[in-house]
């Protein structure tokens, strides 16, 4: 696999292609994340929510030990859950992480959502909002880069407008901005908006996210990996839905973070870097735009007062 990288703000590279870890269960993502780094990852994205890292950084440890990598090899992404949104909780947040995954630092801090939540002694309770300001999260993020623990910082599921008060009060601009991505959902404003701006986007759930628990069939399209124009797209260059998809994002330098527990797949995941889209394939793909999400973060009624999909 060849590593193609996209740089950052701060001029550091990130990888283009990294592994997603959400509903990757215990017993399963350990190898998935072995399995990937032997096949040339070196992004792997977690987070607090997922309630895995502890085995997501056995698998990261696992391949430093062997020599596979070096720690300086790896660009590592978590995120800050809502209910560590009061600047004082933000750094224990990290903390819980980096216990988990047993490394020193992260190459990647990001704040998962702009809505903050009460703080609750189990994640499996649906949250109660908290109404910290995300600017005020954001404040306490930036001490984490001056303590050396996070290397940058960046959010995730952001509008423009939250983007753009941020950008406006931060002293460490966000480096990425995690959203969903796919060519049901193009967020071609947000999309426009990033760019302008050096802000790199991360697509997430680039198939659909297929296996999210919340799915409904009634209401939902088909699914993407079986749309016939991306599967036609996907014989005309010998290559499966699941590529075509993957490229969309890696040719316009957005960075993809696809999950899988299945080892072939995370191999045919990455082989993305071998074939180019041409223009009329991409037109046909942003036509299958139909603003559906996969992930809603519907959390409670009424919606949070920083729900951020109520715009773009
Ligand atoms: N920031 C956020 O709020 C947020 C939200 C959602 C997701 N994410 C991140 O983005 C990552 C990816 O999104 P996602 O997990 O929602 O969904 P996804 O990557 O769109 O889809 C995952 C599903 O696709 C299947 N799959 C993977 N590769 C395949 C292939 N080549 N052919 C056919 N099926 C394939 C997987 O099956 P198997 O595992 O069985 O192979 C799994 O069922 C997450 O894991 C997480 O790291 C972030």
């Amino acid at each position: 696999m060849s590593t193609q990288t996209v740089r950052l703000l701060t001029g550091t590279r990130m990888p283009l292609i990294g592994l997603g870890t959400w509903k990757s269960s215990p017993g399963q993502v350990r190898q998935a994340v072995e399995v990937a780094i032997d096949n040339g990852y070196r992004l792997i994205d977690c987070a607090y929510m997922y309630q895995n890292e502890d085995e997501v950084g056995a698998g990261i440890n696992s391949r430093i030990q062997k020599g596979v990598v070096k720690r300086e090899d790896m660009f590592v992404v978590t995120k800050l859950w809502g209910t560590f949104h009061a600047p004082e909780d933000v750094k224990p947040g990290l903390l819980k992480s980096l216990d988990s995954l047993k490394l020193d630092y992260v190459d990647l801090y990001l704040m998962h959502s702009p809505m903050g939540f009460k703080k609750t002694e189990s994640l499996a309770t649906q949250p109660e909002y908290s109404d910290v300001d995300y600017v005020t999260t954001w404040k306490a993020m930036e001490k984490l880069v001056d303590e050396g623990l996070v290397k940058t910082i960046g959010v995730s599921n952001f509008n423009t407008s939250q983007l753009e008060r941020l950008m406006s009060l931060a002293n460490i601009k966000p480096v990425v901005n995690q959203v969903e991505l796919h060519p049901y959902l193009m967020q071609p404003k947000l999309v426009q908006y990033c760019k302008s701006k050096g802000i790199i986007l991360m697509a997430y759930s680039p198939f659909g996210s297929p296996d999210r628990p919340f799915q409904r069939t009634d209401q939902d399209p088909v699914s993407l990996l079986e749309n016939p124009v991306i599967n036609e797209i996907a014989n005309k260059y010998g290559k499966t839905a699941a590529q075509v998809l993957l490229r969309l994002h890696v040719q316009r330098n957005i960075v993809v973070i696809p999950k899988s527990a299945t080892p072939s797949r995370i191999v045919q995941n990455a082989e993305v870097f071998d074939f180019n889209l041409a223009e009329e394939d991409i037109k046909k793909l942003e036509g299958l735009n139909r603003n559906w999400r996969a992930v809603k973060w519907e959390v409670g009624h009424p919606p949070h007062k920083f729900y951020p999909f109520n715009e773009d």
